[in-house]
């Protein structure tokens, strides 16, 4: 398969390297909780001969490709369609209760985005879904066409950040009044029909925000994630290890957080005794950037934030 260059996955090496101590041993087994098209899960296959590697995805066309892509590994690789705060469940039913590896790389696959149909870009016109899953849940179309103005500003400013919130709410209810919002490019035009002339003409797509924000909450994506970072801590074996890729801020910050109660001591009040040691350490000081070089070949690598940890022995 030949891939174009949006297809490179994001910090593999720096990915690799920072799983790697952990999976030397005998029998390791890596849990890849977005596997995509299988890019990083791949390079983990052909560099860990003794790998065994548990991929889950929410997207089944996305584990399709995967599928064919790793099938030379066939007898060493499981593929389960599930959301990844399943990932306790989905690694029991594998036969694991701790596993050495984990890596997390999040938002969608430049895959979903290449599929116009699937309604992830401003860019392409297309029916608005945004849906990773769509065999379940709301799509975008619902949302656009039949929330309140109320829940519309809640969405866009709480996860999309935007200041232009209740403007374009205002917008999205008064078009909708004359016919149904129905594509991707009406919706990103009224965005830009919404905010002041001057903001339009600083920084990148108006309409960027507003699809992040939908996509966010028709895949409930932060509140999974708020449950799957401590239940994957859980699963991690002694000396295991996790690499989370996020790609903006709302995921990055509920990373850190999860991190950073993990990694402090407890320091019981008022007594003076030694704080207990924490039972994870990080292996990542804050959170770490692609370099230029990648950042060059691979415009997604852009956002990245890279965070790793590892569980102590005890
Ligand atoms: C950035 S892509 C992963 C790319 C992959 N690392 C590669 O190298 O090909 C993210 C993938 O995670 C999946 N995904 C996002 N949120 C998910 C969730 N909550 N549960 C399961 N899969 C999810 C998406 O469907 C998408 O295929």
């Amino acid at each position: 398969m030949q891939l174009s260059t949006e297809h490179i996955p994001v910090a593999l090496e720096r990915t690799i390297d920072l799983l790697a101590p952990a999976l030397a041993g005998t029998n390791p087994c890596v849990i890849d909780a977005t596997l995509g098209l299988g890019g990083h899960a791949e390079r983990l296959l052909e560099r860990f001969t003794a790998l065994r590697l548990i991929g889950i995805d929410r997207d089944k066309s996305a584990l399709e490709k995967a599928a064919a892509r790793l099938s030379r590994f066939e007898n060493r690789v499981t593929l389960v369609h599930a959301v990844y705060d399943q990932i306790t469940e989905v690694a029991r039913e594998s036969g694991y209760s701790a596993v050495q590896g984990i890596l997390f790389d999040l938002g969608v696959s430049s895959m979903q985005l290449d599929q116009s149909e699937r309604g992830f870009a401003y860019s392409h016109d297309a029916p608005l879904d945004m849906r990773m899953d769509q065999s379940r849940g709301v799509s975008a179309h619902e949302v656009v066409n039949t929330f309140s103005h109320e829940e519309l500003t809640r969405i866009l400013r709480v996860y999309g950040e935007e200041k232009f919130a209740s403007r374009i709410a205002a917008r999205i209810i008064d078009a909708r009044k004359l016919a149904p919002l129905n594509s991707t490019v009406t919706l990103a035009e009224l965005v830009k029909e919404s905010i002041p002339a001057a903001t339009r003409r600083v920084g990148g797509n108006p309409a960027k925000r507003t699809f992040q924000a939908l996509r966010i909450y028709v895949n409930n994506e932060l509140e999974v994630l708020e449950h799957a970072i401590p239940a994957a801590l859980e699963l991690l074996a002694i000396n295991g290890r996790m690499v989370v890729l996020s790609y903006q801020s709302l995921e990055d910050r509920i990373v850190k957080q999860a991190f950073t109660e993990v990694t402090s001591s407890e320091v019981p009040h008022g007594l003076p005794v030694e704080p207990a040691p924490a039972p994870f350490h990080l292996l990542t000081r804050s959170s770490e950037s692609a370099s230029d070089e990648e950042i060059a070949v691979n415009p997604r690598a852009q956002s990245v934030r890279i965070r790793a940890i590892e569980r102590r022995a005890a």
